[in-house]
């Protein structure tokens, strides 16, 4: 999905504020056009960069205290968000604002609201909550 909902959370206040603020910015992202002034895009391959090296690492740290089981298969999931990102932001710096750079950032955000977001990350909810119920 999309949008955030409550049914995202995961229970642990930053990880949730993060991806929160993810989903606060798709729009923007959606909104990108290869005429959009370049600082712009710019300002949003930088907020990415970002949020990847905090976010994921945090995550990880997470999934590492309460003993995540699938934790090797979720960090290659984010290796490979980070690492598509990064191939983008170069060919971006060689190629500059196109509309196929574009299109591949969106395609890349959406991917990762709905694949890693909305599946893999859930999945950590699922498990905080058994090991809870016990
Ligand atoms: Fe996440
Ligand atoms: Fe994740």
């Amino acid at each position: 999905m999309l949008w955030w909902s409550d049914e995202l959370k995961i229970g642990v206040d930053t990880i949730d504020e993060q991806h929160k603020g993810i989903f606060d910015k798709a729009e923007d992202i959606l909104n990108l056009e290869a005429d959009s002034k370049p600082f712009a895009v710019k300002k949003m391959y930088q907020f990415l960069l970002n949020y990847v090296a905090t976010h994921f690492k945090d995550e990880e740290k997470v999934m590492e205290g309460i003993g995540y089981p699938d934790l090797e298969e979720h960090k290659k999931q984010h290796i490979y968000i980070t690492n598509e990102l990064g191939k983008l932001v170069d060919k971006t710096i060689k190629e500059g604002i196109t509309e196929e750079n574009i299109d591949a950032l969106k395609l890349l955000v959406i991917e990762w609201l709905i694949n890693h977001i909305s599946e893999s990350d859930k999945k950590i909810a699922v498990f905080i909550n058994e090991k809870k119920s016990g």
